[in-house]
């Protein structure tokens, strides 16, 4: 699939002032240290490519939730000290993203030197998608181009993502460029069959994507809370499971696609693929005692944990010779490492196969992947560094900050 937006080599912008937005949205330690520095990394080949060029590179970024006031606890800073070390030369910091400190700061600039901004959702008007805000950040920087690479982020209207794209040409950078290409790609023209994991806790969040897949897929794995929806759909006593009980005319609706799409093919139940068996205990504790269970065996007052291993083996067969998985949301309560089993199992199963295009996407899934992918080995085709962008990427949504970038 072709992107049909200008990036980052298709603009004179050699030796000039850049304003670069990325998703610096890591992981933090409770102690605040980065936990992860996947997000930062994959923001390398863009301020690479435009070192390269003799910009001035003066990058803008978000970091958790600050509900638009200063919180250090969200101060971008030591994202501009691990930034350095992987630049391998110093990143300066204005601690402020407006304003006179960043005027000063970017007017002393170099061809050839980075400055990270303070958290734009230390302003309030980051989330309200302030023109004027977004006028007064393009002003202080003094940029000659705008590029987009936060790829995380493009689905939020916000004055770093959209205003902004008013007051400076606009690309994309080579990150979002990627991201787009490979996640459309795989949407849009699949190598198949193509099985999708979709896990996490709830339907409600991944209707669309459900329904896409369903229409989609070749093949669809159900497993983490979102399974136990459907479980209880079907007529199953979940216990005391986490499930949500108003979603049957949405599963109502997958069921219907699902029915036209395998009648005379084969089962709807060997498409949507369900637990049969799964890991069950009486309290959510960690190192609480548990077993596996049928899944027509779940008492009433049992949690469901994570899939069990005959489900599990299950879903490794289904994936075996697929040409394309897509898999998003863990498939157990993966923060606990006894019910992180059936994930782990899917990843060695996936990282065990090269030829198969595996797109891994989604905050939490990402996350578990980027921590297993530390302690054991194999790889991954294309790990996401987008959660809900992503996600509405997947289902064919318009995201604001890509449709605001100039086109090609
Ligand atoms: C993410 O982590 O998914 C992005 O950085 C967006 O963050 P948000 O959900 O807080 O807007």
């Amino acid at each position: 699939m072709a992107f049909n937006k200008k990036t980052i080599r298709d603009v004179p912008l050699d030796g000039q002032r850049v304003l670069m937005r990325a998703d610096y949205n890591v992981p933090l330690e409770k102690n605040g240290q980065i936990a992860d520095d996947y997000r930062i990394m994959q923001s390398l080949s863009t301020i690479n490519h435009l070192l390269d060029r003799g910009c001035q590179i003066v990058i803008c970024a978000h970091l958790g939730r600050p509900k638009g006031r200063v919180d250090e606890r969200f101060s971008l800073e030591p994202i501009a000290v691990r930034l350095g070390e992987l630049l391998n030369k110093p990143v300066g910091f204005v601690p402020d993203c407006v304003g006179d400190r960043v005027a000063q700061a970017t007017k002393r600039l170099q061809p050839g030197q980075v400055l990270l901004l303070e958290n734009v959702r230390f302003h309030p008007e980051e989330e309200a998608n302030d023109p004027v805000f977004a006028q007064q950040i393009a002003k202080s920087v003094g940029a000659a181009y705008f590029v987009q690479d936060g790829f995380g982020v493009v689905h939020r209207a916000h004055a770093s993502t959209a205003a902004i794209t008013q007051y400076l040409p606009s690309v994309s950078g080579l990150l979002l460029e990627k991201e787009v290409t490979t996640i459309t790609e795989a949407m849009e023209n699949p190598k198949r069959p193509l099985v999708a994991i979709l896990g996490g806790a709830k339907v409600s969040d991944k209707i669309k994507i459900i329904q896409r897949f369903a229409e989609l897929a070749d093949k669809l794995i159900i497993g983490g809370a979102m399974a136990n929806t459907f479980l209880k759909y079907k007529g199953l006593s979940i216990g005391k499971s986490v499930h949500e009980d108003d979603q049957d005319a949405v599963l109502d609706q997958i069921y219907t696609i699902a029915l036209q799409k395998t009648q005379g093919h084969s089962s709807v139940d060997d498409f949507i693929i369900l637990p049969s068996d799964v890991v069950v205990a009486k309290s959510l504790d960690e190192g609480a005692p548990h077993h596996s269970a049928r899944v027509t065996d779940v008492a009433a007052d049992e949690y469901i944990l994570d899939l069990g291993f005959q489900t599990t083996n299950e879903m490794v067969a289904a994936l075996q010779g697929a040409g394309t998985v897509i898999w998003n949301g863990t498939l157990g309560l993966a923060e606990q490492a006894a019910y992180a089993q059936t994930s782990s199992r899917i990843a060695q199963a996936l990282a065990n196969q090269p030829e198969t295009m595996s797109l891994i996407g989604g905050g939490d899934t990402v996350d578990f992947i980027l921590d297993w992918v530390k302690h054991h080995t194999g790889s991954f085709s294309h790990i996401s560094t987008g959660g809900g962008a992503s996600l509405e990427l997947m289902t064919g949504d318009k995201l604001p900050g890509i449709e605001a970038l100039l086109d090609k």
